[in-house]
């Protein structure tokens, strides 16, 4: 049976009409055959990437960047999906990727690019990733960086393609997986999720769209599916629900951890978890911030970190800076990095404003310093362990003490 003969029986006279239109375009049945399970297996070879069974808010999130996605005639070829650790950067890129790969000519998502570009040979492997992706699984080999660049752009010539860079921390990065951007074909679209802003803002035009954090209602449904399987908590849990979707402030991440760990506890658990959450901030959640920590360009930028922590979030900005710049802090340029790295804010009253975790993650790491002992620590922000170690003498350094002296003078002043 020829291949007319098949489609008109089993799709009817319009598919059959379209096929022997097609064959006499192609010439040859074989070659038309051909075409037709390469363009099958395209379609069953782009794999979807998986993503967390209980997604709240990410549609309405995502919904300009499919807007931008669609639009082919947008000279904008690159965005960058920035926001603080766990707010759901490398989530929304996956739903998007999901949604809109189909319609582009080839497509890639390499994540967690800052881990593996850390690894030996890690750039190449991912380079290698690229270019299997776009080559429909057809292995190529790569010895080095530039190598490897030249054939990227070999395989991106006249293809539309959708390209995700998830988790990108430097420039170098960047310019060995994309090369030079010209290179890619109009129509394609480079998606990168980063921690850090000004990465590419530095670079060429680059839409940038902030992952806002979950609403109240939405982190109490998240909290709710990952703890109890439901949209809402039940009754006799709701007020602890709240208490910890309070703590969370918003992020998905912590969300995710807290409510998974105490999913099926009793309500003893629950509260005596709440407790030490005041004192100990959860070691799963503080990990994956500190990456933000470590990852500051240097020691000047740590220690301003480590201060506005401790003792000016909910200050004014001007007034910090002022403060800061007397003890020898480039704090401008430093709240500017730190604004950068979505590690701080600024308010609409020009108050300085930090996500509550990011805050307990500066303050644990000052604590971690010498946990037992408060006078050997580099900042005391707390007035009780103020006073005691200024009346006991057992503080070491003294010039950080400055600001502890300032915040218990607020203290006293306004309490
Ligand atoms: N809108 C959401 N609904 C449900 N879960 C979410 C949502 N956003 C993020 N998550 C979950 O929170 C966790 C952190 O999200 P994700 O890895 O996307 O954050 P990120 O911003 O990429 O963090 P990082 O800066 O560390 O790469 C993941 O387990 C993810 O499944
Ligand atoms: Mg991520």
């Amino acid at each position: 049976m020829s291949i007319c003969n098949f489609y008109s029986k089993s799709l009817g006279a319009y598919s059959a009409d379209l096929c022997s239109t097609l064959i006499t375009f192609y010439r040859d049945e074989s070659k038309f055959i051909q075409q037709v399970v390469i363009a099958v297996q395209d379609k069953i070879n782009r794999t979807i990437l998986s993503v967390s069974p209980y997604l709240i808010g990410t549609h309405t999130r995502a919904e300009d960047i499919n807007t931008w996605l669609q639009d082919e005639s947008s000279d904008v070829s690159m965005a960058a999906i920035c926001g603080m650790g766990g707010i759901g950067k490398t989530t929304i890129a996956k739903v998007v990727y999901n949604l809109k790969f189909s319609s582009f000519e080839g497509g890639s998502f390499l994540a967690n690019i800052r881990e593996i570009s850390g690894q030996p040979r890690g750039l190449i492997r991912l380079q290698k990733k690229l270019l299997s992706d776009i080559l429909r699984g057809r292995k190529e080999k790569v010895y080095s960086i530039d190598e490897g660049i030249v054939k990227i752009k070999a395989a991106l010539y006249c293809k539309r393609v959708l390209v995700v860079l998830d988790d990108v921390d430097k420039m170098e990065q960047l310019d060995a997986i994309l090369g030079v951007r010209d290179w890619f074909s109009k129509g394609s679209k480079i998606i990168i999720t980063t921690r850090h802003e000004r990465l590419l803002r530095t670079h060429e035009t680059c839409r940038i769209y902030r992952v806002e954090k979950l609403d109240d209602a939405e982190s109490l449904e998240l909290f709710s599916w990952h703890a109890f399987g439901q949209d809402r908590p039940p009754d006799d849990y709701e007020v602890d629900s709240r208490r910890m979707v309070h703590y969370c402030d918003g992020l998905p991440l912590a969300i995710k951890v807290l409510s998974s760990s105490l999913s099926g506890k009793s309500l003893d658990v629950w509260k005596s978890h709440l407790e030490k959450l005041k004192a100990v901030p959860n070691s799963e959640v503080l990990e994956k911030l500190k990456i933000s920590y470590e990852n500051l360009q240097d020691e000047h930028d740590k220690n301003l970190f480590l201060h506005i922590a401790c003792f000016f979030v909910g200050k004014d900005k001007d007034w910090t800076v002022q403060v800061l710049n007397e003890c020898d802090f480039y704090a401008t340029i430093g709240i500017h990095n730190l604004i950068d790295r979505c590690m701080l804010s600024i308010d609409f009253r020009n108050k300085l404003r930090m996500h509550q975790l990011i805050q307990d993650m500066g303050r644990e790491i000052v604590l971690q310093e010498s946990p037992y002992e408060p006078g050997k620590r580099s900042r005391i922000w707390n007035h009780e362990e103020s006073f005691d170690v200024l009346a006991e003498k057992t503080v070491s350094t003294s010039i950080l003490l400055v600001c502890a002296f300032l915040f218990l003078l607020e203290g006293i002043l306004f309490n």
